[in-house]
């Protein structure tokens, strides 16, 4: 129905009615339309405001409307915003040379694609091209919804219906570097974990784990492959989030944070194993021009307003500040990515009080919520969500459980 001026804008309420009639169900149904947001800032089809402390998942890493964002698509987007892949993007060519000087090697090669889910699935392809083909994925681990990304996905909801899925494909115990021994072999073709488990209530592995992992990987001849889509572009204390082990991955994933908000995934090979050879890959979108000038904008933004080092700045005050509460049990993950244990499982209920307060963040289960704001976030948005939590947490401990 077209709109006269003099109506009123639609509410939440009219667009959850609409989602409900036209979209397909499988996001259940958000009762939020998100119309505005400037920096770490939302604003909703009612004139709310909201902190964001969720960052579209781990996404707008520079939050909404950054003008370095805007001024590189603009820019982009007069001069040419499609090419096929039959000649050279110079946007993405720029990207591939900013993504490999912050990779160990520099001889590696970049591939471009638009999603985390599609980024796992030419890992995957790659791993192919060494000759073996069985994988080993980590318990509790997630790495996307298409049918090989699923398959390496350690969640049996997320799988169930969709069975049968890519055979050959084992688990094993995340952190547990026992486990791991028990199942790989001179046959599996990769290894592949996130440094921090994201989905599964930002799961921190042991100290020294991914280097045992990486060794085992070399003793068998696997392929050492790291899902960086949630930590990387500089959320977790580095730029793709497993820095503080002095690991050398033959594979890393990216997506999530590299475009700002505007969809691309990446996938980092090393030169020491076999990548795709003309013809072996592709996809239409991967590279695109916008959305390389935007990733490029989000890279150059977080170096010049050293943005990695003050998330593990914002890391330090928020966890001795959470752990303050008592219900807080324990907080754990690694700069701006981190997951909030509670004692109690309340933690949807604080979520949903947080939101009616204006804050947004997510639970990842009836105990543990998930924070993950933009990297460009304030002392003063830190403060105003920990005041927001504080009260979130009095209203949920007055009201109980239901
Ligand atoms: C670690 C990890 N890998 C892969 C994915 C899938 O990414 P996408 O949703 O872009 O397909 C996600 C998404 O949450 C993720 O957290």
């Amino acid at each position: 129905m077209a709109k006269s001026k003099n109506n009123p804008p639609d509410s939440n309420a009219q667009y959850s009615a609409r989602y409900l009639d036209l979209m397909s169900a499988n996001y259940g149904s958000p009762n939020l339309a998100m119309i505005k947001g400037k920096g770490a800032y939302l604003f909703d089809s009612n004139g709310k405001k909201y902190l964001d402390f969720l960052a579209g998942i781990a996404t707008n890493a520079l939050g909404q409307a950054h003008p370095a964002i805007i001024k590189a698509v603009n820019e982009q987007i007069k001069k040419i915003s499609h090419i096929s892949n039959f000649y050279i993007n110079p946007q993405s060519l720029q990207l591939a040379e900013n993504l490999r000087s912050l990779f160990h090697d520099v001889e590696g090669k970049v591939f471009f694609c638009n999603s985390g889910a599609e980024a796992n699935e030419a890992a995957l392809k790659i791993s192919r091209l060494s000759g073996r083909y069985q994988v080993l994925a980590a318990a509790g681990g997630f790495h996307g919804r298409t049918m090989g990304a699923l398959s390496l996905t350690g969640q049996e909801s997320k799988k169930a219906p969709f069975r049968p899925l890519l055979k050959d494909i084992s688990f094993f115990t995340y952190g547990d570097i026992d486990s791991l021994k028990k199942v790989i072999s001179k046959k599996t073709a990769m290894v592949i974990l996130e440094p921090i488990q994201g989905e599964n209530g930002v799961i921190t592995p042991p100290a020294g784990y991914l280097k045992e992992v990486e060794n085992l990987c070399r003793k068998n001849g696997a392929i050492f492959a790291l899902d960086a889509v949630q930590t990387g572009m500089g959320r977790c204390g580095g730029w793709f989030g497993y820095e503080s082990e002095a690991v050398e991955p033959d594979i890393v994933t990216l997506a999530k944070g590299l475009g700002g908000g505007l969809p691309i995934g990446a996938v980092l090979v090393s030169s020491k194993i076999r990548s795709f050879a003309a013809g072996e890959h592709g996809t239409t979108f991967g590279g695109n021009p916008i959305v390389s000038a935007a990733a490029n904008a989000v890279i150059k933004t977080i170096k010049k307003e050293k943005l990695i080092d003050r998330g593990l700045k914002f890391q330090q005050l928020l966890f001795s500040q959470l752990l303050k509460f008592p219900e807080v049990k324990m907080v754990r993950g690694r700069g701006l990515l981190i997951g909030i244990v509670l004692s109690q499982p309340i933690a949807k209920e604080v979520v949903e009080e947080l939101e009616k307060i204006g804050v947004l963040a997510n639970s990842t289960s009836d105990e543990v919520i998930r924070i993950a704001p933009p990297l460009i976030i304030t002392r003063r948005e830190i403060d105003l969500f920990l005041k927001s939590f504080e009260k979130a947490l009095k209203i949920v401990g007055k009201e109980g459980v239901s």
